[in-house]
């Protein structure tokens, strides 16, 4: 599958864009069956809501699930990321995020670049996130958030460390993933580039695939609703733009260091389709 010009052009305007109908009802529920399935399996990628119960998210879920692993390779993204990054792509992370009913916490506005560079050393913002959405995704159950063309601006000091939060060694990780991140934005920055671009919530139905930029200011509330929002990040890097080296690495659950490209598994799960899903459907 590849997107048609203007989607492309869309998603070179905007920074992300929403696919729907990528994945069948079949192939949903089979991804869901996976999720919660391996969220029950004790796993070092697993991280909890602020209650210690409530899964937040599962770093490396490929790692563990061979169905997982071929999802990335899956013809419905591999080729999206390779016609958008023009090059051969490697993964770079995988995860899902299950933010829950009334539990799921938000994430706080952040550019996916920033964390990569500073912590996995990735060189150039050279890099895509398709999104699955295993549940319909709507006002109230945490959409998203995105500033259209904002993968754009040039951060230089608009993130800050604010945060020195206390890890057990080995666990600095953590502050990367969790509830308050370990790096925030100044918020006189966000104020100034959704007062002159907007922002809009990327919603649609189960089975819709998200694709962003990984510059794009983005952000998500809460899940105040009783309705999951579990949603697999599937991260595409340019192998030319693979990281270089770093102190202190992340673990490969949350930053792959494996450069090697991806191939699509024609024929194989899921299944392959021909035509270019519908034209964008962003609700703001
Ligand atoms: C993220 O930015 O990594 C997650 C955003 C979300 O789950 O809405
Ligand atoms: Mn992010």
């Amino acid at each position: 599958m590849y997107l048609s010009a203007y989607q492309l052009q869309r998603f070179r305007c905007d920074g992300f864009i929403v696919l729907p109908g990528v994945f069948s009802p079949d192939e949903v529920s089979t991804l869901r069956a996976e999720t919660e399935r391996l969220i029950e399996e004790p796993s070092p990628g697993l991280v909890l809501e602020a209650d210690g119960v409530a899964a937040r998210s599962l770093n490396g879920p490929h790692l563990i699930s061979p169905l997982m692993a071929g999802l990335m390779r899956s013809t419905k993204l591999l080729p999206v990321a390779e016609q958008i990054l023009h090059e051969p792509v490697y993964l770079h992370q995988y995860k899902i995020n299950m933010k829950r009913a009334f539990v799921g916490d938000q994430w706080e506005w952040h550019s996916d670049f920033w964390f990569w560079q500073a912590e996995d050393g990735m060189r150039a913002p050279h890099a895509i996130t398709a999104a699955i959405f295993l549940d319909d995704v709507n006002d109230f159950n945490g959409p998203t958030l995105f500033v259209p063309g904002s993968h754009e601006s040039v951060l230089r000091d608009e993130h800050h460390r604010t945060l020195e939060q206390a890890t057990a060694p080995g666990e600095e990780w953590r502050t990367t993933t969790a509830r308050d991140l370990k790096y925030s934005l100044e918020r006189s920055h966000l104020s100034r580039e959704i007062d002159a671009n907007g922002m809009v919530a990327a919603k649609g139905q189960a089975g819709s695939v998200l694709v962003f930029h990984c510059n794009v200011l983005h952000a998500s509330s809460a899940n105040a609703s009783p309705w999951d929002r579990r949603t697999i990040f599937i991260s595409y890097n340019r192998v030319s733009n693979a990281l270089s080296d770093v102190a202190s690495p992340r673990p490969e659950f949350l930053a792959s260091r494996r450069f090697d490209a991806l191939r699509s598994e024609d024929g194989q799960w899921p299944t392959d389709v021909t035509a270019a899903p519908a034209d964008v459907e962003v609700a703001a």
